[in-house]
């Protein structure tokens, strides 16, 4: 958690050539709802980019890319995920295997893990100007949480302690492709992320597939709540991160995808 880099770290230059930095212009911020008391959204100067996605729809690999871009243009970069708490992590690990938590104390569980992050690393980074590139956010723990039939009023209101994010790009994936980049990458389908627990089939292939089709309509169903960019994440990793980069360079300049 929080991979911190120094501004140190001077763009690459070329002879003859003056490398530009874009200073972020900065734009005000605001919580969901009724957010952590006591922050003072007006001096949040960074930017909190999020990409959102199934496993294997290819954050890590946009991710990466995107900070060795950022950084060779002079921005200071931290990352943040889902169950990278120092105070949870472990314990929410450990509770997944053992697979005893009800739903409700589960989704709590992962809600004290995003605020830890919030409240710990993402705030004091923006306050520090940095590039904020959370993978995964509030939204996958809400789909998580609908697709197993938690009341969403209750889920809404439990992640109003959010910022709203500068821009939310989700790499949408069709659950075949995604089957095929998972079997390449690791031999073996998540338990979870095949929605096991929730008995849609004994095959997990076949609850792999029945369970993204859910998520990605509850994924649907959110994005016209807030708002967030839909990416097309079957197409090549460069074309991918193009379309990334020049959405993020709208960012800098202050035009917020979330407004
Ligand atoms: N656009 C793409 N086209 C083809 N393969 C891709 C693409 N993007 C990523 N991959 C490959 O798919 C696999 C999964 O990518 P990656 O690890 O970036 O996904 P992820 O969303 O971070 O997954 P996880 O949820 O497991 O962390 C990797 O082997 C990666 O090289
Ligand atoms: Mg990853």
């Amino acid at each position: 958690m929080g991979n911190a880099s120094s501004k140190q770290r001077q763009p690459r230059s070329r002879p003859g050539v003056v490398p530009t930095v874009i200073v972020p212009t900065t734009t005000p911020k605001r919580f969901y709802g009724h957010g952590i008391p006591g922050v003072d959204v007006s001096k949040l100067s960074g930017k909190l980019i999020v990409l959102e996605g199934a496993d294997g729809s290819g954050r890590s690999t946009q991710i990466s890319r995107l900070v060795t871009w950022l950084e060779g243009r002079g921005h200071a970069t931290v990352q943040v995920g889902l169950k990278r708490s120092t105070l949870v992590s472990e314990e929410l690990a450990k509770a997944q295997q053992g697979n005893v938590l009800s739903r409700t104390t589960f989704s709590l569980f992962y809600a004290t893990d995003f605020a830890d992050q919030l409240e710990n690393v993402i705030i004091p980074a923006l306050k520090a100007g940095f590039m904020v590139l959370a993978d995964r956010y509030i939204y996958t723990l809400m789909v998580r949480d609908l697709v197993r039939g938690l009341d969403e009023e209750w889920v809404r209101n439990l992640y109003s302690i959010a910022l709203v994010p500068d821009a939310v790009f989700y790499l949408q994936v069709s659950p075949e492709e995604l089957i095929q980049r998972t079997f390449a990458k690791s031999l073996a389908l998540d338990y979870w992320e095949s929605g096991m627990d929730l008995g849609l089939s004994q095959d997990m292939f076949d609850s792999f597939v029945k369970y993204q089709k859910r998520v990605i309509e509850q994924f649907q169903r959110l994005q016209s709540i807030y708002g967030f960019t839909i990416v097309d994440g079957n197409r090549p990793i460069e074309v991918v991160n193009r379309e990334l980069r020049r959405q993020i360079d709208l960012v800098l300049a202050g035009k917020s995808a979330m407004d």
